[in-house]
Formats: C-alpha cells, sequence, structure tokens
C-alpha cells in the first residue's frame, strides 16, 4: 500500500501492548480507514537495552503486522528518549536549565542539543534503526526525534553549550574587538579579549545584554538545525526514497522552524486545541465560548505556518479527546475531533494522525485519552474518525496554492521582544496572532512566509512584528505590489540588537516616510483612542510623519497612530480589534480584495474550488451569507450544528 493523500493515521506503542493484540489493532484501524501509523519514538530501551545489545524481534513483528493489514508504517529514531544506561556513561549530555540545574533522567528529553557525545549517540542509533528499516516496504517515512524543545529543552546552559557558543561567536565575529562592537559592550565593563572568557548570558546580577541573549538564541536554534540535520543525512543514507518529517508544536518559538524544516521533507505538527486554549488562549469568557472546541484561529496559524515552512505538512498528532497536560482538560464537543481534521485538510494536510491508538493505564499519560480506552472499548473519537475516512471518499482532496493575501512571521523578531519586552505584558506572538486573526475575521485565506520570502504574487501582506530587517526583506517588501501593513516595532533593531542609526523603522524608513522618536509601554486598561474609533494599547510609538501621510490620528492630541506612504500602512501601536479590523479592511478594498464577516464562531478556508465553513462556536449559525447562490454543497448544510464542517464547490 502506498500513501494517497488525503489519509488518517495514527499514533501507535506495539511496546506497551501484549504481542497477540498487534494483529488484531491493525485490522481495526484499517477498518476505521486509517492507513498510516507512526511507531517506536520513544523505544530505545526496548530496541537497544544495554549498549550494543539490539533487540529487534519485537518491532519486525510489529512492523509486519502492521504491514500486512495494509498500513503504511512511519518509523522514527528514538532520540527523544536517550535510556538510563546512555545517560549513565554520558552523565553531562543532561540539559542544564537557566538556574545552572542538570536536568533529569526520568521523563523525556533529557539532552543538551550542544553535547557532541549524544549527537554522536544519536546519529549511531538513528543509523543503526535506518539500516534496518529503511528498505523496509511498509516503511514510508521517517519521523526524526519528537518535539524538539518540548518542556523547556532548547535552551541549555551547560558546558558543552558555552563552548559550543564560544565556537559560534568566533565564527561570527572572527576578532573579540567586532564581538564587542557589535554587543555595545563597553556598557558597563563588558568587553573580552578573548572568545573564551564569554559566558552564557543566565544567572548575572541583573539583565544580561540583549544583543548577547540574542546571539545565545540564535546559536541554541542553530544546534536544533544541527541535530537534526546529522539524523537527516543518516537516514537518507540508509532509506532512500523515504520522506524525512519532524512534529512541531504549538505556539513553540525557540527555535526558528523555518531552518529545521529545510532539512525535513514533510513538516508535521502536534494539534491539541483543547490543551492550547487552556494553556494560552485569552481571557475567561473567550476561554468559556471555546471550551469544548479551541479557539477558533490557533489550529488554522499552525496549519498555515507549518504549511509556509515546507509546502507538506501533516498533522502528525490530532487531540482525540481530553488530554492530561493543560491546567484543566475538558472534553471536546461531539464532532470536535472530526471538525479539527476536516479543517486541516481544508488547509492542504496530507495526512491527520489521531494521538494515539489506546490509552495506557501506565504511567505519566494516563489520564490522556485515545481512540480507545484502556480496555481496548473504542472512545468517542475513534467514531469521528471513522466518519471522516468515509467522509473524505466525496470530497476532492485540497488544493491549496498560493492565497492573495500573506502574513510575515520571524522568529528572531519574537526572541529580541522577549528578550527586551519593554512592557510587561508584550509579546510578539500575541501580536501576530492578532493581526492573523483579524484576517480570518474578513474571510482570507493565508499564507504565513519567512521574513525576505519574495512576495510576488500576494495582493495584501501584513507584517505584525519585525524587529530586525534583512536586506533580502527590504528587497522583498520594495519589488512586492502588494499592499502591506507594518505593526509596531518594525525595523527597530539592528540584527546586533541595537537602535538603527537613522531610529525606527531603520531600513524600513524609505517604505514607510515614518521615524520612531519615543515609544512608550502601557499598563493594561490605559488605552489611546483613536479619532475614528478603536484605540491602541500595551504600546504606543511617538511618530514623525509628514501631514499628508497621517491616516488616522490620536482622539485626544492629535499624534499619527496609522500612517500611510502610497502603498504601505504602518501602526504606531498595538491596536485593538476594532482598530485592527477597519484598518485590514480598509487596506484590503484598496488592494481590490472582496471581505466578508465570518462572524466570531464561523471560519472559512478557500482551497481551489472549494470552500470549506467550521462551526467553532457553542451555538448553531447559519452560513449563507459565506456560500454563493450556485455553490454545490458537498458535505454539510447552509445551518452549520455546533461542530459543524460545510464543504462547498464555488461556483
Ligand atoms: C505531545 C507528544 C506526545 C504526547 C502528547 C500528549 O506533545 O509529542 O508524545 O506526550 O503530547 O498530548
Amino acid at each position: 500500500m502506498s500513501l494517497k493523500p488525503p489519509a488518517l493515521g495514527v499514533c501507535y506503542y506495539p511496546e506497551h501492548w501484549p504481542r497477540d493484540m498487534w494483529a488484531d489493532d491493525a485490522r481495526r484501524m484499517g477498518e476505521a480507514g486509517i492507513s498510516v501509523v507512526r511507531i517506536g519514538e520513544f523505544a530505545w530501551s526496548r530496541l537497544e537495552p544495554a549498549r550494543d545489545q539490539f533487540e529487534f524481534d519485537w518491532l519486525d513483528e510489529a512492523i509486519d503486522a502492521l504491514g500486512s493489514a495494509g498500513l503504511n508504517v512511519v518509523m522514527c529514531t528514538p532520540t527523544a528518549t536517550p535510556p538510563k544506561w546512555l545517560v549513565d556513561e554520558l552523565p553531562d549530555m543532561l540539559a542544564v536549565d537557566e538556574e545552572g540545574r542538570p536536568r533529569k533522567f526520568g521523563s523525556r528529553r533529557h539532552y543538551c542539543f550542544s553535547h557532541q557525545g549524544y549527537r554522536h549517540e544519536a546519529v549511531r542509533i538513528a543509523g543503526i534503526v535506518a539500516k534496518r528499516y529503511g528498505n523496509n516496504p511498509h516503511v514510508i517515512a521517517w519521523q526524526i526525534d519528537n518535539e524538539y524543545g518540548c518542556h523547556d529543552t532548547t535552551l541549555s546552559h551547560s558546558p558543552a553549550a558555552r563552548d559550543g557558543f564560544r565556537d559560534w561567536l568566533a565564527q561570527k565575529y572572527q576578532s573579540p574587538e567586532a564581538l564587542n562592537r557589535a554587543w555595545g559592550n563597553v556598557f558597563w565593563s563588558m568587553e573580552v579579549s578573548d572568545f573564551d572568557q564569554i559566558e552564557l548570558p543566565n544567572l548575572t546580577v541583573t539583565e544580561s545584554n540583549p544583543a548577547h541573549r540574542l546571539d545565545f538564541r540564535r546559536y541554541s536554534s542553530d544546534q536544533v538545525v544541527t541535530f537534526n540535520r546529522l539524523q537527516a543525512d543518516v537516514l537518507r543514507k540508509h532509506s532512500p526514497g523515504r520522506d524525512l518529517i519532524h512534529n512541531f508544536m504549538g505556539r513553540y518559538l525557540e527555535f526558528d522552524h523555518f531552518d529545521v524544516s529545510a532539512d525535513l521533507d514533510v513538516v508535521s505538527w502536534d494539534s491539541y486545541p483543547l490543551g492550547f486554549l487552556e494553556q494560552f488562549g485569552g481571557d475567561r469568557h473567550w476561554k468559556n465560548w471555546y471550551l469544548r472546541a479551541g479557539d477558533p484561529d490557533f489550529q488554522a496559524f499552525h496549519h498555515d505556518l507549518y504549511r509556509g515552512c515546507r509546502n507538506r505538512w501533516w498533522v502528525m498528532e490530532q487531540q482525540p479527546g481530553p488530554v492530561n497536560w493543560a491546567p484543566w482538560n475538558p472534553a471536546p464537543h461531539p464532532g470536535m475531533v472530526r471538525l479539527w481534521s476536516h479543517e486541516a485538510f481544508a488547509h492542504g494536510a496530507e495526512v491527520v494522525s489521531y494521538f494515539r491508538w489506546r490509552q495506557p493505564p501506565f504511567a505519566q499519560e494516563q489520564m490522556h485519552t485515545a481512540l480507545n480506552r484502556p480496555d481496548n472499548s473504542p472512545d468517542a473519537g475513534l467514531e469521528e474518525v471513522t466518519q471522516v475516512a468515509r467522509e473524505l471518499q466525496h470530497v476532492p482532496p485540497a488544493r491549496t496554492g498560493r492565497a492573495k493575501v500573506a502574513l510575515v512571521f520571524d522568529y528572531p523578531a519574537i526572541w529580541a521582544s522577549e528578550i527586551q519586552p519593554q512592557g510587561a505584558d508584550y509579546a510578539g506572538f500575541e501580536l501576530v496572532f492578532l493581526f492573523y486573526a483579524a484576517m480570518r475575521r474578513l474571510g482570507f485565506s493565508i499564507d504565513i512566509v519567512a521574513s525576505g520570502t519574495s512576495l510576488d504574487g500576494y495582493e495584501l501582506v501584513v507584517v505584525p512584528h519585525l524587529l530586525m530587517v534583512s536586506d533580502k526583506a527590504l528587497d522583498a517588501f520594495a519589488a512586492s505590489t502588494a499592499h502591506i501593513v507594518f505593526g509596531p516595532r518594525a525595523g527597530s533593531r539592528t540584527s546586533s540588537h541595537q537602535i538603527p542609526a537613522n531610529l525606527p523603522p531603520g531600513k524600513l524608513q524609505s517604505l514607510t516616510g515614518t521615524r520612531v522618536v519615543r515609544v512608550e509601554s502601557l499598563r493594561p486598561g490605559i488605552q489611546i483612542p483613536c479619532e475614528q474609533g478603536g484605540a491602541v494599547h500595551r504600546w504606543f510609538e511617538h511618530v514623525e510623519v509628514a501631514d499628508e501621510n497621517i491616516i488616522t490620528r490620536c482622539d485626544r492630541d492629535g499624534r499619527p497612530l496609522v500612517a500611510q506612504m502610497g502603498r504601505v500602512h504602518s501602526l504606531a501601536g498595538w491596536p485593538d480589534e476594532n482598530l485592527l479590523g477597519s484598518l485590514l479592511k480598509e487596506v484590503a478594498g484598496e488592494a481590490g480584495l472582496t471581505v466578508v464577516d465570518t462572524g466570531d464562531d464561523l471560519r472559512i478556508r478557500d482551497h481551489g474550488t472549494l470552500r470549506t465553513i467550521v462551526n467553532y462556536g457553542p451555538r448553531a449559525h447559519d452560513a449563507s451569507h459565506l456560500i454563493g447562490k450556485g455553490d454545490d454543497i458537498l458535505l454539510g448544510d447552509r445551518e452549520l450544528p455546533i461542530a459543524g464542517v460545510t464543504i462547498v464547490r464555488r461556483a
């Protein structure tokens, strides 16, 4: 059997169950319409119980049981869970937290990306597993490791990281003088005369130099890239023709996912909508309203972000019911697992794979539901999965193509504003997400692209949060014929985290016609109202700009809030939803784009000639305003019940 997208998958742990269950599990997976099974990502202690003693029989048999039932196997490298004997051999492979404490064995991800010895071990085990299964006809793809960075593991303050950081800096700056200049080390007598004098930026008396910290973030991100690439190389060697995949997380920002993706064939992510809402999302009212559905834009944002990383993408782990790791763990509305699945396919997912086949009665995740309960009786999710499998047979696969609207996303910008927030509630990701959600409410299907990507073909480009502007990014903005909206803090730092010589927005001044002469951050509750309604809060910039370029001013003192030069708009603060919504609507109009008002709960995604409409709200909605007269309804109805999905072919 080969993979035919759109396909359904499941995460499976044969090592957790008696062998005599495997064939029956495989049969039932097939019956449910599942065709992809991911295995082995945490199985190192069962594959190599002691150094160089391998036990492959069980895995041979498991793959055979799955393959014989017609299932495609995604094999994993087990490097997220190094076994105890290995940690005992290499005790300094453990990551070290910001307080300088080594992180202990006894859960997972207990390794430091910079540790050369552990890198060697990771490549060794990946090579051994790849040699054994690389040409197995049932193995169609590889997942490398599992969720890089999960449990705060990207940054490690170990001796290995310190040594690696020194080398990295020596290569980047070539001389200590150049580094001193770039970082501004004359301040507080921080100058060094040798790269070996540089320490990691933790445990300093008061804050360490932001340029030092930004370089440490870049260095740490690069170690994830290298760690992944080393395994990718060995897998490509021993398993030609198989896709290489990694499973990213939601709202995880500590390494540059665009960079890691360059060594993958397919990007995937792990989508836990209710866990994410409880963990991250919004005020009490919002969380209550979407308690059983998740934030209506959070999943879509990540689908678009990760599609932007590599074009081909999957959901590797889809929430099937209550999870165990959020502060509270509610159950989804009946139908939500189905909705999340259709939504992912509408954004172009090739595979949606559920976490996991059966809930284990033991260990850390015993409270995490699965498609089957611990006693092997089917749980609610399984029925919805079976329904999705049936429905996919009647819906043509999504063709995402290029959207008309792009959002520029930059990981280093997030790091820079985390390092120097300047206001206690300034969170770059939230600002980006605010823009994304506002555009979705106007009915747009959105591409998320890395800074510096060509913007050819887009009609509207939003750049919510881009602190450092590379020459490539400047060229892309200058060459684009799109209408562009810059958010606050655009161009406010050089690549060395300094204020640009010509003041913010630095290089962008030629496009925006603005010059920021002062910034202020504002306590929650303080608003700066805008003449035409709406307001800015949290962050406000005092901007010099020619009178004729001022579009909107503050209500009270007439300071500029929105400026426009040609097709470029810039915002001098953190907008509230009203201000942002009306600005984007106006600019979209100038760009010749049609907008609709999806309302709070409905969302649409256009793909090829199809439009998928989903209802995240806890009540039914009529979606007639989102469906054209001649549109052909392929799935669902004009009236969407709770968790409703409607797919139409547009006239
Ligand atoms: C993911 C992880 C899985 C499992 C799951 C539980 O973050 O990759 O191994 O822990 O969460 O929701």
